[in-house]
């Protein structure tokens, strides 16, 4: 048995996602567990070093979790050939900048999404990544999370007939930082630094609608930045220059028609913070983070509408769980796996850069439709 150690540079781990989802819930999950293993009995194992600007927290992390390796010193890391992968979990607006270096260090590439503030950038990450001939992978957690993957199961095993459309609903309160602190970084709420809901949202809701139901091919989009004051990390008060609300509907090949409301400023009455409902011919399902439950057309009732009488339905009681029957593992980890194999035995991994950059795109349209008012097409992406 070979162990292949894979040296990784983990940049932005001290971030919220680098942290917790990428650092303990992936690569630290993946060394306890004993790597991963290949079919002829190999295993990869990871071996993350830790890389930000701030000693103190970084050495703190690293000790926090056993580990030897951090570094405040990105070309060091970069310079070493021990590290063959170069992670990326900073504020998007720092990201095309390191992962450049990277590509000219020869380290293949994986990040978080967006991968870029805009299409342009993304795009230029993914055309230097495929001429360097270096692997690349961007994150896109949400096509594995349970709930997703069983609505996934339901499309493959053609439950829903054909689909006529689609409803998310993504969002919660975000603290303004007054009197109780936020719960996202403030920066979110900075276009100036990167953020907007639709900067981070759609970037998902690429990827979630052209892997689940099909491309999308025009949006129309409607944002607003409805809270205007928050106080950051420190307690001071900043203007919020960011789109903090967006409400969207696409247009899918095939004709189906997809809803998405995003927000930072709902308070929740669903069964999760994000809720996708699929109506078909022959039936629906709500998939939540981790459930999805559904309604065959044989089990559909036939409500009546009178407002005269007291609802004689309980709708909720009306749907079907769909059961798990297998283990899901973290979203994040299942992805990590995937892309770990991906560079050792060339295993597959369409989830490149250019998909990344489809993500960009549509954020891009979608500030387009909203800035003039109007529906935007979404030409297909090709790298020259
Ligand atoms: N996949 C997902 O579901 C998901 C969810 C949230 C955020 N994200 C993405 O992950 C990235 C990080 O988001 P977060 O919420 O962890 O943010 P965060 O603010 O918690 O962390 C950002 C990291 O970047 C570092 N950083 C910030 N400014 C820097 C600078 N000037 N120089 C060097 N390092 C700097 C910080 O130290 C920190 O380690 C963003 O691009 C965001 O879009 C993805």
């Amino acid at each position: 048995m070979t162990v292949h150690n894979i040296g990784i540079i983990m940049n932005g781990v001290t971030g919220r996602m680098g942290t917790n989802q990428h650092l303990i819930r992936s690569i630290l999950a993946i060394r306890e567990q004993g790597g991963v293993a290949l079919p002829g009995g190999d295993v990869i194992m990871p071996d993350p070093i830790l890389v930000g600007r701030q000693e103190q927290k970084l050495q703190r992390l690293a000790e926090e979790h056993g580990l030897s390796r951090w570094s405040t010193d990105l070309e060091a890391c970069l310079a070493d050939e021990y590290n063959v992968i170069y992670f990326d979990s900073q504020t998007t607006v720092r990201r095309a900048e390191s992962i450049k270096q990277a590509i000219a260090a020869g380290k293949h590439i994986y990040c978080e999404k967006p991968t870029a503030t805009d299409l342009e950038g993304s795009l230029e990450l993914a055309r230097i990544a495929r001429e360097a001939g270096v692997k690349n992978g961007v994150v896109q957690d949400k096509l594995f999370l349970p709930g997703l993957l069983k609505l996934k199961r339901l499309i493959d095993s053609r439950f829903f007939g054909r689909i006529l459309s689609v409803r998310m609903e993504f969002g919660y309160w975000v603290f303004e930082g007054d009197w109780q602190p936020g719960q996202r970084p403030s920066w979110n709420y900075r276009k100036e630094d990167g953020g907007g809901i639709i900067v981070d949202m759609f970037a998902h809701w690429r990827y979630v609608l052209d892997h689940l139901f099909g491309e999308v091919k025009a949006v129309s989009c409607l944002a607003a930045t409805h809270v205007p004051e928050r106080r950051d990390e420190q307690g001071q008060p900043y203007t919020c220059t960011a789109d903090d609300s967006a409400y969207a509907t696409f247009e899918l090949e095939g004709g189906i028609i997809v809803q998405a409301n995003s927000s930072w400023t709902v308070r929740v009455d669903r069964d999760d913070l994000l809720t996708i409902t699929v109506d078909g011919v022959e039936g629906s399902a709500v998939a939540g983070l981790r459930g999805c439950k559904t309604q065959h057309r044989v089990n559909t009732p036939k409500p009546v509408w009178n407002p005269d009488i007291p609802n004689p339905h309980n709708f909720r009681e009306q749907w079907e769980e769909v059961p798990d029957n297998q283990v899901f593992d973290n979203a994040f980890k299942f992805q990590w796996e995937m892309f770990l194999k991906h560079v050792v035995v060339d295993a597959p991994f369409p989830w490149d850069l250019l998909e990344g950059a489809k993500g960009t795109q549509l954020a891009d349209l979608a500030l387009q439709s909203w800035q003039e008012r109007r529906w935007v097409d979404v030409p297909k992406l090709e790298l020259k």
